[in-house]
């Protein structure tokens, strides 16, 4: 039976109100266009276009997978993170809109680095995909990528999503626990860490809970594991005047720049995302007077 691109995007948000999915026309539309390579102005414009009888096998078989909770980008494999088209992988967490704000905040100082001394170094611990650090060299020329991970899976998609994005000249990998896996000074240390109480997991949505990895967002028992390792490693690894910016949970900034003070460091900007949670924190060594 022939079918339009139209009714089936109508079929798919159906089937997905059907399935208690909160943004079922946003869902069908995502999906149909990701899938078939179409635009969204071209899906209104040609909603009349009989589709390929594989085609609407292959977004049949994709719906179902939504159906079962398994989020949109993960079925496709691919999502867009600030400037870049990034590709996932089960192993790697799927980048969220809400660390483009830890880019933001990042950029002006690695743009005043390289303006500075011709360079930045930046590491990125816990690069998952590369989104972040990626993201950063893409903006920065002259800025140098190190991106780290304790999943070697995940490793080998961030250096793919440099590749693709024309960055593998500037940016290499190392496998290991947080600073365990980094030599020398960074003039930027970024990080994005799991940062969920063990506890709140089962709790989570099913999209984030069975499908984004869970070393990407168990934080141990009270969320801030990673930030102590990382403040415990900061002071070696930072160069004079650089800084270290870190994304966290919307209630943790008290927490985390008490773990970082009491290790030598004065916060000099908290920053919210778009939805007006706390998400960023930015880091200096302690001034001596
Ligand atoms: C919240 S995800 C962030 C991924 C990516 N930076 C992003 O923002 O999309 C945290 C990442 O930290 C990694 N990770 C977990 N434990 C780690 C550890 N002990 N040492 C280094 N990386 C770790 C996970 O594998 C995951 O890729």
């Amino acid at each position: 039976m022939t079918i339009t691109i139209g009714a089936l995007v109508s079929d798919l948000k159906s089937q997905f109100e059907a399935a208690g999915l909160t943004e079922p026309s946003l869902d069908a539309r995502r999906l149909v266009c990701l899938l078939l390579d179409v635009s969204l102005t071209d899906l209104v414009l040609h909603a009349d276009r009989i589709l390929a009888e594989e085609d609407v096998e292959l977004v049949r078989s994709a719906a179902t997978r939504r159906c079962r909770r398994e989020p949109v980008h993960r079925i496709v494999s691919r999502r867009s993170f600030f400037s870049l088209e990034l590709v996932l992988s089960p192993e790697t967490l799927e980048p969220r809109s809400d660390t483009e704000t830890l880019v933001s905040a990042a950029l002006p100082i690695a743009r005043a680095a390289v303006s500075e001394n011709g360079t930045c170094s930046i590491v990125d611990l816990g690069t998952g995909s590369g989104a972040i650090c990626l993201a950063l060299l893409a903006e920065v020329d002259g800025a140098t990528g190190f991106g780290t991970d304790i999943s070697k899976e995940a490793l080998d998609t961030a250096r793919k999503n440099a590749e693709r994005n024309d960055l593998a000249g500037r940016f290499s990998t190392s496998c290991g626990s947080w600073f365990e896996a980094v030599d020398g000074t960074f003039d930027v240390i970024v990080s994005n860490p799991p940062y969920i109480p063990t506890a709140d997991i089962e709790a989570l949505e099913p999209e984030v809970r069975d499908f984004d990895p869970l070393a990407a967002l168990d934080g141990g028992l009270d969320g801030l594991d990673a930030y102590r390792a990382i403040a415990a490693g900061a002071d070696e690894h930072l160069a004079l005047g650089g800084h270290i910016i870190v994304e966290t949970g919307y209630d943790q900034h008290e927490a985390v720049i008490g773990l970082f003070q009491g290790l030598g460091f004065d916060c000099i900007s908290r920053i919210q995302d778009l939805g007006g949670n706390d998400r960023v924190l930015i880091f200096t060594r302690k001034r001596v007077s």
